[in-house]
């Protein structure tokens, strides 16, 4: 639990913490305000934010990484959005560590449900473990097409209807994924220089969702520096083979997958993504 203090010589009782405190955490009286609620809290550090006497104190937490807030340029950002593509062809060059250390930092920028910060990245730069990675990735693909028999299909019919029509719906994309690989290419991760891992505990419920969230950081934070990157849905589909073959401790699972590096190619347009879902 953490210790919160008010400093009651310079707290102008302005009710800022008890109001935006999304875990109403202070108490306000007529004549001053206390933390009467320590245990609810979610280190979120709005209060601190918010407080304009600078009255809160956190013991026991680490609040050294409360500064103020940097100017930044937002116009143009609609565009900024707009610019950013999935990158499959990437330059022969590596990025360099202290850039891929702030890709992380900023990724675990993201928000996490509760402000429960417990997932983590893990990069692979080794070719030769994203070579073994790709045939991890095609293995249970192939693993899965050998579901293909009418047998079996009727049987998942009854019990797992949702693998059935996954795998009806994808089965040609699944036959094209396999013919590349024989044929010498690589249409999982793409030759990229950099694979992303992202990770969290399994007892979360939310750790899918917090995973999410620091991938789009990661990605949107990567096209600011030039990087271009792509989410990868074919190897989430073997994470439980992936989370093996990098031996990621047994209490977590795999919820995402972005390659990243240098992009070959530059995007000269910018196209509208249409919404199905009229
Ligand atoms: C997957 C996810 C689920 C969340 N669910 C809720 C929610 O149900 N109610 C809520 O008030 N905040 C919710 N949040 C917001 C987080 O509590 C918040 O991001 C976190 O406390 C950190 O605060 P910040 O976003 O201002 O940094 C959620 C965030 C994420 C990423
Ligand atoms: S850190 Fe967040 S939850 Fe904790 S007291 Fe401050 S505003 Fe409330
Ligand atoms: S925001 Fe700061 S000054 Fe205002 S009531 Fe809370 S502690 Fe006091």
């Amino acid at each position: 639990m953490h210790t919160i203090i008010i400093n009651n010589e310079t707290c102008i009782n302005c009710e800022k913490c008890v109001t935006i405190c999304p875990k109403q955490v202070y108490k306000s009286f007529e004549s001053y305000t206390i933390p009467a609620h320590p245990d609810i809290c979610i280190s979120c550090l709005h209060c601190m934010a918010v407080c304009p006497t600078n009255s809160i104190v956190f013991q026991n937490n680490n609040t050294d990484s409360i500064e103020n807030l940097k100017s930044f340029d937002v116009t143009n950002f609609d565009n900024f959005l707009s610019s950013i593509r999935s990158v499959r062809h990437f330059k022969n060059t590596l990025i360099d560590n202290l850039t891929i250390n702030n890709l992380i930092k900023i990724a675990k920028q993201a928000p996490a449900a509760s402000n429960w910060r417990t997932s983590d990245i893990l990069i692979i730069s080794d070719s030769s473990k994203i070579s073994s990675m790709e045939k991890i990735t095609i293995a249970h693909f192939k693993k899965l097409l050998s579901l293909f028999n009418p047998f079996i299909i009727n049987i998942l019919g009854i019990f797992r209807s949702s693998l059935k029509n996954y795998l009806l719906k994808n089965k040609p994309s699944i036959l094209q994924l396999i013919d590349k690989y024989e044929q010498g290419h690589n249409p999982v991760f793409h030759n990229a220089p950099h694979v992303a891992v992202f990770y969290g505990p399994s007892v979360n419920k939310l750790s899918k969702d917090n995973c999410d969230a620091m991938m789009h950081y990661f990605r949107i934070y990567a096209h600011s520096l030039g990087i271009g990157s792509c989410i990868i849905g074919y190897a989430y589909n073997a994470r439980k083979d992936l989370k093996k073959f990098l031996d990621l401790p047994k209490e977590y699972d795999v919820f995402g997958f972005i390659i990243f590096g240098y992009p070959l190619l530059s995007f000269r347009k910018a196209i509208i993504r249409q919404n199905y879902l009229k």
